[in-house]
Formats: structure tokens, sequence, C-alpha cells
């Protein structure tokens, strides 16, 4: 089979940026708005069960949004004006849903590519709605978060951004796919407001090396040497579960926007 078929994006061919070490899937994954260029995700077609299906129908509507070219007005979408954190890759929302929980000051965005974990996280939010504390203050958004971020967020407007346990990419060959690369850091950094905070977590000893010097090296980001405007507990997750039972250390890393 074929393993550099040029990809159709808006009609265009293109040609660039092929790796031939991608499957099929991958490389068409590019081929559309949602799902565009190398990407820090697996193509991953997941079904919905019918109760996923179900609440989706029920919330998608009012509680998420697929990734565009406008800048979101998120004082409006959330009904309020509050500080406002992102969360990068958040799996099916068991640490969104509970940090929404404990920070209801906050107005949280998970961002996710995987709909199967984007229908879970919003049946966890369902469920709180019979506990103390029902959550309000979290919507979703679909898509790539660098795209997200590119298009969407103006800069200087964040109080936080969330990266917990992104895919780690361990093969050399794939480590351009990795979320966390410089130019990401530069990104991520200039939607900080100063004094805002970056959160990572990682269980792969190689990839918190990565991070680090990454990290370390954005001129926009020091150490938090002020209050920090966001908590850092962060609660466990299925992923940091295996990786404490495999004897793993977590890596936690936290920087600030300069200028507090
Ligand atoms: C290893 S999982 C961790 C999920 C969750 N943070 C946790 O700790 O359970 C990484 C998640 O990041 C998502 N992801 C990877 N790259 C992304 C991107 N560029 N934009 C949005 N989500 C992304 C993947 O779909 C996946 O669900």
């Amino acid at each position: 089979m074929p393993r550099t078929l040029p990809i159709r994006d808006n009609g265009r061919v293109n040609h660039a940026d092929q790796d031939t070490t991608d499957t099929l899937d991958e490389q068409q994954s590019r081929g559309n708005r949602l799902y565009p260029r190398v990407t820090s995700f697996r193509s991953r077609r997941g079904s919905l069960t019918d109760p996923q299906q179900d609440a989706w129908d029920r919330r998608w509507p009012e509680l998420g949004r697929d990734v565009g070219d406008d800048l979101l007005d998120a004082d409006t979408w959330f009904g309020r004006s509050a500080p406002l954190v992102l969360e990068i890759g958040s799996g099916t929302g068991t640490a969104a849903v509970a940090m929404a929980q404990a920070e209801p000051h906050i107005n949280l965005i998970a961002i996710e590519v995987y709909r199967p974990g984007i229908a879970q996280t919003l049946q966890r939010i369902e469920r709180t709605s019979d506990t103390d504390a029902p959550v309000s203050n979290l919507r979703i958004l679909r898509g790539d978060a660098v795209e997200v971020l590119e298009h969407m967020i103006a800069p200087e407007s964040l109080t936080g951004v969330r990266v917990f346990f992104p895919d780690p990419w361990p093969k050399a060959r794939h480590h351009k796919r990795r979320l966390l690369q410089p130019k990401t850091f530069t990104l991520i950094a200039s939607r900080l407001k100063p004094g805002g905070v970056l959160h990572v977590a990682t269980d792969h000893a190689e990839y918190a090396e990565w991070i680090l010097e990454a990290g370390n090296a954005e001129p926009q980001l020091t150490d938090v040497t002020w209050e920090s405007p966001v908590s850092h507990e962060r609660p466990v997750t299925k992923f940091e579960d295996k990786a404490h039972q495999v004897g793993s250390h977590i890596a936690e890393m936290i920087w600030g926007k300069i200028g507090a």
C-alpha cells in the first residue's frame, strides 16, 4: 500500500509535511478542519454508546463547540466574567470535572479531540447535578488545542493552562508530534496573562526532561514566585493511576507568565 498519498485540504493537494511512517489513517486525518496537519493525537474513530449519544444530544449544544476561526467570547458562553483556564487533552474529563467542582470561581474549558472522551465528560457533568457541587463552570471545545490557542484565544487572556499526561510519542521519529514543543510553549505563554500559570504533569521520564528543557527555555515563562491565581492540586486520572501501579514517577512542572 502506498504510504505517501497526497493530502487534500480545502481542495488543494498538499504534499508538505508528509511523514512516511504515518498510517494512511493518520495522513487522512489531516484533511479536514477539525483534525488538521501533523498532530499530537492519533486518529481514533470511537463510536458512542447509546447513553453517551443521549448525553451528547442533551448537553453538547449548550456545553460544547467545535474548533473554529473566530475569537471565543468566553464570558458570553459562560454567562459570567471569571478567570479563564484551559485543560488541554482532557480525555474522559476526570480531572476537568473534579477541578471545576473544586474551583467554582474559575471558568474552565476542556479541549479534546476524542468524541467518546468528550461524551464521557458530558456524562460526568450531568452526574454532578445530584451532588452538593453541580458543575456549571465547565465547557468543552472539540478539536486541536493548538488551533484553539492560535485562533480562538486572545493574547494575555488566560489565567491558567493545564496539560496532564500528554501523549509521550516515545519513538524518536514521532517526537515532532509531541504537543509540548518549544513553539507550543511560546504559543501558550503568549495566551497567558502576566502571572498566569502553566501546569504540566507526565509519567514519562524522557518526555519530562524534554518538556522541562523547552519550558525553561521559553523567555515569557519563569518560576512562580507569587501567589498562584489557580490551584495546583490535581485529581488522579486513570492515566496517573496506571503509572502509579507500575511504579512510574510523576513529574509535575509549573511555570508562570512573567510580568505578574
Ligand atoms: C494520554 S491522554 C491523557 C488524558 C487525560 N489528561 C488524563 O490524564 O487522563 C492524552 C489526551 O490528549 C488528547 N490530545 C492529544 N493531543 C491533543 C490536541 N492537540 N488537542 C486536543 N487534545 C489532544 C488525546 O486525544 C488524549 O485524550
